[in-house]
């Protein structure tokens, strides 16, 4: 049975309307990741934004617990519910519909679309919710409402946010599946949790405040993987369909059977991490150092780490996207759409793990076997970390199997730098908060810039900077003008500056706008605006220069994509009047030879003069059209196609020229690394073009006249050859120098002990040796700041080795060799001229 499809379509029969799953990494800045079916609608339910029509809704929601304030990335594997991403099935109701609806509507999906047995389903409700329970006592036997605290039947989403009790319905598996904690709300597997509806009924602020919602809610999650695993009448959620061609696969893989109990937890965690990295690859998300990126990286290095235990030495799980892909096309084809990259990224960060793995579990073990108590070494744990590359949770988790702890105040300690790094990333619901209130009775107002770039209208509402609407505004401020010329920023493109005029005056400098909401916004400062008065909108020229630098990101996509190939997708975009920046999805960095490919291919689609064709289409018609849609970026039902002849065709909301003719040329000025399988272009075109080449061209013949050369090249390879010739006029000075040299003869040895300061001993020495019989010669000197010594010994008893051995720590150095050659370096070179003496001294010279 396909649940996610049957589920869906019960709602939509009840006047819900379908969702699509919102993407993984929320707009919400208070949380980590999407970790319930209600996220997206947040807003709705605090009442920032009006409900939708209708005020119903159903989805299946991709979610992620880890990292977060609901984390179970340490249980995966170990039990058999647990998962770092599942999808949950959820119904909402935004002020329409609540309890006594949402519990019909749950009790006739699962008895009878599901056809689960009455007589094996339980029901949880919160302590002070007796309205819940007479309702459900017209369903269930008493006996089987149960009441809960807080902890088990109230849920909220954050630690901030909507929020409110909860009922759950349970599933009775049947004595045969006793295991402890076997009781409702317990971890057990006989009571299996499968619904929770939740009676959204108020907002937690920042302080922990409950304020009453303006009208009360529903908000149900069912989880897919579980529901899944009654339905199909298996105990644990990776013996379903859902997970078990991903465990197949990794049999396959590994060549290691899968058991269901203790001994198959490499299996599961590699099952389950697998799916939650490769939708959060799929969906933008990079492998980093901290924030999701960490998050993502962690969970990747887990699966790896177990996939070592399973005897993996090098990457593996990049393998397992295929069937993962295959599986969930349907719901989510951009998973097979985006197969390959996904797959490149994954291998790239699993061969970077398996550069260090080995070490690390070599010092992990060695510290295993010190370790008396039942704690680990915060130190090594730190070390680990650091050096090698396994996140804390990782040495936890292997820990955790023999039974120890991580000592955690020394490992914090010393990891407390980069934690407080990490930690103000996600400082949460601390942000400033803006007002969005005032401007909710707006209509959006219309935006006309793409024809317009001067343009007569009237001041519709003011802000003051907090977005608190005011009738006047002086000083700073937003204003939102009937229509506007000013573009807001969105899709990389900054937003306009310009001004405001009244009568022909200045009277607001716009220095930035915004969209908020759907409504295009203005900053602006030094104002003296009124709400209603006539007012023309003046859009600054460098306009112009950023729709040159837009057009020219959009070339730059394609020629990438043509000359690296289509795994080549946007991770981000900067475009400004004077640069652009595109940051893309690519393994490695560019040779030079592909740099200068695909700037030719810019510059030759800017030399043929194509005009832009800009249309509006739906969405579907603009895909068959070619145009590549983003994830996570939110698209209406009529895009906006943005064409330059077949060579590009992208999505847009953007301004651009109306032939590529006005980008003038288009020059790479960097390329570089963003984070692991994202590499970044900068460049620039049109006046900055310009001015980017001729500093160039000043710089050379700045250097032509400063040398009086006609042209460089000829220039550079005569002082070449200068200094060549002067380099052999050195050698020949010093050979001389060494003629020179008169050895001291002692006992029949001629000693030749000497410093010579920027000099070739080495050539010196050799030089020597083919002269002079019964030879031994020590050599030092200072060579660009360092200390060269050179041995050389033709009489057997003394050996060139010894001596350098024997008198290079005094230099602050070492070296060897052999008896009769022999060489050594030093740091110190105010020590040569002792070295000298104590060598002389030795032989009593
Ligand atoms: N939001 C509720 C949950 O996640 C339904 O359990």
């Amino acid at each position: 049975m396909d649940i996610r499809k049957k589920f869906l379509e019960f709602f939509e029969s009840k006047g819900h309307k379908v969702y699509p799953s919102a993407p993984l990494v929320p707009e919400d800045p208070t949380l980590l990741f999407t970790n319930a079916g209600m996220v997206p609608f947040k807003p709705i339910f605090t009442g920032e934004k009006e409900p939708p029509n209708p005020p119903r809704a159903t989805s299946s929601q991709l979610c992620m617990r880890a990292g977060g304030k609901h984390n179970d990335l340490e249980n995966v594997g170990y039990t058999n519910r647990h998962h770092t991403l599942f999808e949950m099935l959820g119904n909402f109701s935004f002020g329409d519909y609540f309890k006594e609806e949402a519990i019909a509507y749950a009790w006739e999906f699962v008895t009878e679309v599901l056809k689960l047995p009455k007589e094996r389903l339980w029901i949880t409700i919160h302590e002070s919710d007796d309205e819940a329970g007479k309702i459900w006592e017209k369903y269930v036997p008493k006996e089987r409402i149960v009441k809960m605290g807080d902890k088990d039947n109230f849920w909220q989403m954050g630690d901030t946010g909507p929020c409110g009790p909860c009922s759950e319905i349970h599933y009775d598996q049947g004595e045969e599946f006793n295991s402890p904690e076997d009781y409702l709300g317990g971890e057990g597997d006989r009571f299996l949790e499968i619904w929770n509806l939740v009676f959204m009924q108020y907002n937690r602020d920042e302080k922990g405040n409950l304020t009453p919602l303006p009208k009360p809610s529903i908000d149900t999650g069912m989880g897919l993987e579980r529901i899944t695993a009654v339905v199909e009448g298996v105990k644990s959620n990776y013996d379903t369909s859902i997970f078990r061609p991903l465990l197949n696969k990794i049999v396959e893989i590994t060549g290691k059977e899968y058991c269901q109990d203790k001994r198959g937890a490499s299996h599961r965690v590699i099952a389950d991490h697998i799916r939650a990295v490769s939708f959060l690859v799929a969906q933008g998300v990079r492998f980093d150092r901290e924030g999701r990126g960490y998050v993502l990286r962690r969970i990747l290095r887990r699966g790896v780490r177990h996939g070592y235990m399973l005897g993996q030495r090098e990457p593996f799980m990049y393998k397992i996207v295929d069937t993962l892909a295959e599986q969930m096309k349907e719901q989510y084809p951009y998973l097979l759409e985006k197969k390959e990259a996904i797959k490149d990224a994954i291998k790239l960060e699993e061969e970077r793990f398996f550069e260090t793995i080995d070490k690390g579990m070599a010092l992990f073990k060695e510290e295993l076997a010190k370790t008396t108590g039942d704690t680990f070494s915060g130190e090594v744990a730190f070390k680990l970390y650091d050096t090698y590359g396994f996140p804390l949770d990782l040495t936890q988790d292997m820990l955790r199997e023999v039974n120890k702890k991580v000592d955690i105040a020394t490992f914090e300690k010393l990891m407390q730098e980069q934690k407080e790094r990490a930690r103000a990333n996600w400082k949460g619901s601390g942000d400033v908060k803006i007002n969005l209130k005032d401007l909710e009775k707006y209509e959006p107002n219309k935006f006309v810039g793409y024809e317009y770039l001067r343009y007569e209208t009237k001041v519709k509402a003011l802000f003051d900077e907090n977005l608190n609407e005011v009738k006047e505004l002086k000083g700073s401020g937003w204003v939102m003008l009937e229509e506007t010329p000013f573009y807001a920023e969105s899709g990389g493109q900054v937003g306009d500056r310009g001004e405001i005029l009244k009568d022909g005056k200045v009277v607001a400098k716009v220095v930035d706008t915004k969209k908020f909401d759907e409504k295009n916004l203005s900053k602006v400062e030094d104002a003296e605006l009124k709400v209603g008065e006539k007012v023309e909108a003046v859009v600054d020229e460098s306009r112009n220069e950023i729709a040159k630098h837009h057009s020219a990101t959009h070339l730059l996509h394609s020629a990438l994509r043509k000359v690296l190939g289509e795994h080549v997708t946007q991770a981000g975009s900067l475009v400004e009047a004077n640069r652009l920046r595109f940051d893309f999805t690519h393994p490695k960095a560019l040779s030079k030879e592909e740099l200068q490919k695909i700037e030719e291919m810019v510059n030759n689609v800017i030399a043929r003069g194509v005009n832009a064709e800009v249309a509006e289409m739906p969405i579907e018609e603009a895909k068959k059209a070619g145009a590549m849609a983003l994830f996570g970026e939110k698209y209406g039902d009529i895009v906006r196609v943005v064409k330059f002849s077949d060579f590009s065709v992208e999505l847009c909301g953007g301004t651009h020229v109306k032939n590529t003719a006005e980008i003038g040329s288009f020059y790479i000025t960097k390329e570089s690394g963003v984070s692991a399988g994202v590499r970044r272009i900068e460049a620039v075109v049109g006046l900055s073009a310009y001015k980017y080449a001729k500093e160039y061209i000043d710089l050379v013949e700045e250097l032509k006249a400063q040398n009086k050369a006609k042209d460089l090249e000829t220039f550079i390879s005569k002082q070449k050859e200068e200094i060549k010739k002067l380099k052999d006029e050195i050698k020949a000075l010093q050979k001389a120098a060494v003629k020179e040299i008169k050895p001291i003869q002692k006992d029949g040895i001629n000693f030749v002990i000497e410093r010579i300061d920027n000099a070739d001993l080495r050539e010196i020495a050799t030089d020597l040796k083919g002269k002079i019989d019964n030879l031994v010669a020590f050599l030092a000197g200072e060579n660009k700041g360092k200390v060269t010594l050179v041995a050389v010994s033709k009489v057997p008893e003394i050996k060139a080795g010894d001596l350098i051995k024997e008198f290079a720590p005094i230099v602050g150095g070492r070296g060897g060799g052999k008896p009769d050659f022999a060489q050594g370096g030093g740091k110190d070179a105010s020590k040569i001229d002792e070295l000298i003496k104590k060598i002389k001294e030795k032989f009593n010279i």
